[in-house]
């Protein structure tokens, strides 16, 4: 059974890139990796959400449950979301056993990237048409992550390290998972 991993982090913490990288590292190394882009299922799956904390739970609610009927098939699911409420990433925990991995990464380097232009957004005049009133991070809530399992700080690690953790972990949990035997059904 594929394990879920459930990232976190402010848009442009390097969510996309991680786990970009993650998926070369596995096509070279046999370990079979699923990602769910949440900028991605946001033009499907859940193309009729929109940013209010509801519609932010359910969009993880329903990235969660995707993962879990997919995860069978894979080593690994990664969900890259910004996932920014600690109720979602706790019940994606509870239910799927998925561990939480934090991109965390400093306000001012995010503006500093802001590689889609959203944080210039956010910071316009209030009567701006074009600004964006709930940026998360800037304008709305990220919850900070109060039991991580693994957190890389993309802001201090380049790329290649922040690959380097995050195979570091994986491989941690492919080892450590070895065989069913605590199956309350044993074969
Ligand atoms: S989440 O909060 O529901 O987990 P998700 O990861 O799916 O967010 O989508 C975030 C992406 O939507 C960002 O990468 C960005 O491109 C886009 N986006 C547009 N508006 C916002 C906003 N107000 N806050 C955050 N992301 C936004």
């Amino acid at each position: 059974m594929g394990q879920i991993i459930q990232f976190t982090g402010l848009s442009g913490a390097g969510k996309t890139t991680l786990s970009a990288a993650l998926l070369t590292w596995g096509q070279t190394h046999d370990i079979s990796i699923k990602l769910i882009d949440g900028d991605v299922y946001r033009q499907t799956l859940c193309k009729d959400l929109g940013f209010s904390k509801a519609d932010r739970l359910e969009n993880i609610a329903r990235l969660g449950a995707y993962a879990a009927t997919i995860a069978a098939d894979y080593d690994f699911v990664i969900i890259a979301a910004i996932n920014p409420y600690e109720e979602g990433r706790t019940k994606l925990k509870q239910l799927y056993n998925a561990a939480l991995v934090w991109l965390r990464c400093d306000i001012d380097t995010l503006i500093n990237r802001d590689p889609k232009g959203l944080y210039k957004k956010a910071l316009l005049p209030d009567d701006h048409p074009e600004k964006i009133h709930n940026l998360t991070g800037l304008n709305d809530t990220f919850d900070t992550p109060l039991s991580p399992d693994l957190i890389i700080d993309t802001g201090h690690t380049n790329a290649n390290e922040a690959l380097a953790a995050a195979v570091d972990f994986l491989n941690q949990r492919l080892h450590r998972q070895g065989p069913a035997t605590d199956s309350p059904f044993p074969i």
